[in-house]
């Protein structure tokens, strides 16, 4: 029977982390999966993370079942870094949420979530957007539209183009947003253009779905989440899939939390109850070590502290290579091409390259990215800019 099943090629991003790791030249340099890397081209485990792994290794005595939702610790906790404390859709009791396998088990858990919803309605996507939205929505069969979103010849938001695609939006449509480090192009709505959106949104009657997944790698935890917390003020209904992935580093431990801010208490927990179910369905409940981690380091205040710090390294030394890597380019002669590299937030910009720039770097200089020509400006150090630098330049 298995013969009828075609061979697919890897994940476009995934993909990209086993071709690196076959790849045995000693200059080759990472700039593909969106993963934070220190000066030594390392994914190191956060201070915070690995205290906190020690807490937990004397603290847990069971392998027992978890809850369904998972760790209450963590979901009130998740719920205040995204909200903030004192935010008044939590004490109007309207938000609800439950812990989830990464940022993708949270955007799928809504996604199923949203489709029962059966008002046959769209889900409103940027161009572009991160690849794997694509799949993690149909799957759940919600059909798709796209809207404006990134001017790649300049190189600046398409706030205009998006605003008249979203004109077109009916009543009970999804429009799925970034909260900030848009991926893939870095960028961002500032205050205004959220509060604009918001009123569009309200006007229309349709429901933001927002994906958080670089809270505190752009500008810092209270600025990132202005879009979500002004939102989640304004805005009826609301959906929110967190990611722990990039600011705990607990890729591997998969570790998310899907939230919805509903009309009001008792709405919001028929959603808990409709999440629960759909969980159930996938996989039953989310896998418990990430999110204890997680709920130690936001539930003690002096881990909570170090991990902001870390948090700000991170921040700031990615800000910090978006700096090198224009200068180094303008320096090799590329002139302002590059500037906007500074405007941008997060761990991704576009350098604008063809498909076939793209494969001759990885071919001939063992420099991998995105097809798109997105790179993971947290891949960049001291150590390969210039090699970078000169070979993005030999290619242009
Ligand atoms: C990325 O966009 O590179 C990351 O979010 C990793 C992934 O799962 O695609």
């Amino acid at each position: 029977m298995f013969e009828v099943l075609p061979e697919l090629t890897a994940d476009p991003i995934l993909g990209l982390m086993t071709d690196f790791k076959n790849d045995t030249d000693p200059r080759k340099v990472d700039l593909g999966a969106g993963v934070y890397k220190n000066e030594n081209s390392h994914t190191p485990i956060m201070n915070a993370v690995a205290k906190a792994q020690n807490i937990w290794l004397s603290r847990e005595d069971s392998k027992v079942y978890s809850a369904p939702a998972g760790s209450p610790g963590f979901n009130e906790a998740i719920i205040e870094l995204a909200l903030g404390k004192q935010h008044p859709a939590i004490s109007e009791q309207r938000v609800v949420n439950v812990q989830t396998p990464g940022g993708c088990g949270a955007l799928r858990v809504a996604a199923s979530m949203l489709k029962r919803c059966g008002q046959n309605s769209k889900v409103w996507v940027s161009t572009p957007t991160w690849a794997n939205h694509i799949p993690l929505l149909t799957s759940a069969g919600l059909e798709l539209v796209e809207y404006s979103y990134y001017n790649g010849q300049q190189h600046i938001l398409d706030f205009d183009g998006m605003m008249s695609d979203l004109a077109h939006v009916n009543a009970g449509d999804i429009v799925l947003l970034h909260a900030c480090c848009h991926n893939p192009s870095g960028a961002d709505l500032n205050p205004e253009q959220w509060r604009a959106l918001a009123e569009l949104l309200n006007n229309k009657g349709a429901i933001p779905y927002i994906d958080m997944a670089y809270l505190g790698l752009g500008d810092g935890i209270d600025e990132d989440a202005y879009g979500v917390r002004y939102l989640a003020e304004h805005c009826p209904e609301l959906v929110v899939a967190m990611s722990c992935s990039k600011n705990f580093g607990l890729y591997r431990e998969r570790v998310g939390s899907i939230m919805v801010v509903a009309a009001d208490a008792k709405a919001a927990q028929i959603c808990k109850s409709q999440l629960l179910n759909v969980a159930r369905e996938i996989y039953s409940m989310p896998p418990s070590y990430g999110a204890a981690l997680v709920d130690i380091i936001l539930n003690d205040a002096a881990l909570k502290h170090n991990w902001n710090d870390e948090l700000i390294h991170m921040r700031e030394r990615i800000n910090s290579l978006r700096a090198q890597f224009r200068e180094s380019l303008k320096r090799s002669g590329a002139g302002d091409r590059f500037d906007y590299i500074v405007n941008e937030k997060g761990m991704f910009s576009f350098l604008g390259l063809t498909a076939e720039q793209v494969q001759t770097l990885k071919q001939d200089h063992h420099i991998y990215m995105v097809d798109s020509s997105r790179i993971n400006i947290a891949g960049l150090s001291t150590n390969n800019m210039a090699y970078t630098v000169e070979s993005v330049m030999s290619v242009l």
